[in-house]
């Protein structure tokens, strides 16, 4: 089994970071299993320039050589790939969606990056999350992925301030049974 792992926020070791963690424990569990991490914030990639290269090009390449090629390089290959991140302003990270949308590139040719893979979405939140569900909700039916959601509320109504998921055993579990859940045949 082969895993991606996108993710959006940049504090390293944050909630986000934290949970896809433990999720991948759960993976382990079914053996071997080959995990490509990238960290949107550490790296060099840039907007999508709507040029339409991957569009007109014969292999539908982006036109693009950043480190996202590194990305395009295992995509394909993944059973899994997670997108890991915080809410930030209502949807998913910059960082996050700047490799969301240089991901036209391989909805050029969706059987081979898309249909049949496991999406598994981690959101980190502190009063709503439901907007960057509903996105992928609503392209899972043009692309036929599979959808798993984990959700996780940093804030603690008392202090209001944020607590981080490991001081919730409960959460962690979660995302660890939901890795051993999906590397069940
Ligand atoms: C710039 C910024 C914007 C945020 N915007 C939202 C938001 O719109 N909705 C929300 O529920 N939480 C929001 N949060 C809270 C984070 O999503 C929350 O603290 C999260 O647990 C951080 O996850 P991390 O530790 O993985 O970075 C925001 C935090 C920051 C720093």
């Amino acid at each position: 089994m082969k895993a991606v792992v996108l993710h959006g926020s940049p504090r390293r070791g944050g909630n986000s970071d934290t949970l896809a963690e433990h999720f991948i424990r759960g993976l382990e569990t079914a053996g071997k299993i080959q995990t490509w991490d990238f960290y949107a914030n550490e790296m060099s990639i840039r907007p999508c320039q709507g040029c339409e290269h991957c569009q007109t090009s014969v292999d539908n390449s982006c036109a693009i050589k950043d480190d996202m090629q590194q990305i395009y390089s295992v995509f394909g290959d993944a059973d899994i790939v997670v997108f890991t991140t915080p809410m930030y302003w209502g949807y998913m990270t910059a960082q996050l969606k700047t490799v969301v949308d240089r991901m036209e590139a391989l909805a050029m040719n969706p059987e081979k990056y898309f249909v049949d893979k496991h999406f598994v979405i981690i959101l980190t939140y502190r009063h709503h999350y439901q907007s960057t569900v509903a996105f992928f909700e609503r392209i899972k039916i043009f692309f036929r992925f599979r959808l798993s959601v984990l959700t996780f509320c940093s804030l603690d109504e008392a202090s209001q301030r944020d607590v981080h998921v490991t001081s919730c055993p409960e959460k962690l579990e979660e995302a660890y049974r939901l890795g051993i859940t999906l590397a069940m045949p």
